[in-house]
């Protein structure tokens, strides 16, 4: 087996300068990454989803990528230790930045609880493409909400290492956009941030 060092020194980028402006050119948008961190039951999902709807409704081409299509495939090997939760983020962030360097507005909606990861995801992605957007809502909140009933699984003792309770959740210390979903409507969530892309000439 060749070590990681082997592999990458025998490695011979093919991009060429340029084509992501061809890309978005074409597309006649910015790839962007939304990234979207907060508890399990804070909303991020159902934010996503708004916004997307807003997104494509006016035209741009917009993907999200959460635990269905991730968790279930790419990342199906990784738990909810903290080193598979890294490993979860980093190669998330390298298929985010594979789809904003098409073009496309990116969606990510995970936990994310680590600032590392965090960070890692965006120097990745490349600081002027990520907007870090933390989703809010007090703990107590989500687990009244307890959209998947894990919540009450935790508390019964079934389930480990859950974020919030039982593994950390590290709050973002500047990000670009705070969402409170306990106080604000769906609709007042997602024009918040469609306003925020527009503001900073992004859509
Ligand atoms: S992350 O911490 O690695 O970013 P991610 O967003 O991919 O988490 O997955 C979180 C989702 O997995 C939760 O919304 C919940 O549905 C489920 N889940 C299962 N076990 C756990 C756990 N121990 N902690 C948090 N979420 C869990």
């Amino acid at each position: 087996m060749p070590s990681k060092q082997d592999v990458k020194k025998n490695l011979f980028p093919s991009r060429k300068p340029g084509r992501r402006k061809q890309r978005e050119k074409i597309l006649g948008q910015k790839g962007v990454v939304l990234w979207l961190t907060g508890l399990s039951g804070s909303g991020k999902t159902t934010l996503a989803l708004a916004v997307e709807q807003k997104l494509l409704g006016s035209g741009r081409l917009a993907y999200i990528l959460d635990g269905d299509n991730i968790r279930g495939g790419l990342n199906s090997d990784l738990g909810f230790g903290n080193t598979d939760r890294s490993e979860n983020i980093r190669r998330i962030a390298e298929v985010a930045a594979l789809f904003a360097d098409c073009g496309v507005v990116v969606i990510t909606a995970f936990i994310s609880p680590f600032r590392k990861d965090r960070d890692n995801a965006r120097e990745i992605v490349g600081r002027k493409n990520f907007i870090e957007i933390f989703v809010d809502a007090p703990l107590n909140i989500c687990e009244n909400r307890d959209p998947k009933g894990l919540y009450r699984k935790v508390r019964k003792g079934l389930i480990n290492n859950f974020t919030g309770i039982s593994s950390p959740y590290e709050k973002p210390v500047s990000p670009d956009i705070v969402i409170r979903t306990d106080l604000l409507s769906l609709e007042e969530a997602a024009e918040a941030i469609m306003k925020h892309l527009r503001t900073k000439a992004m859509i």
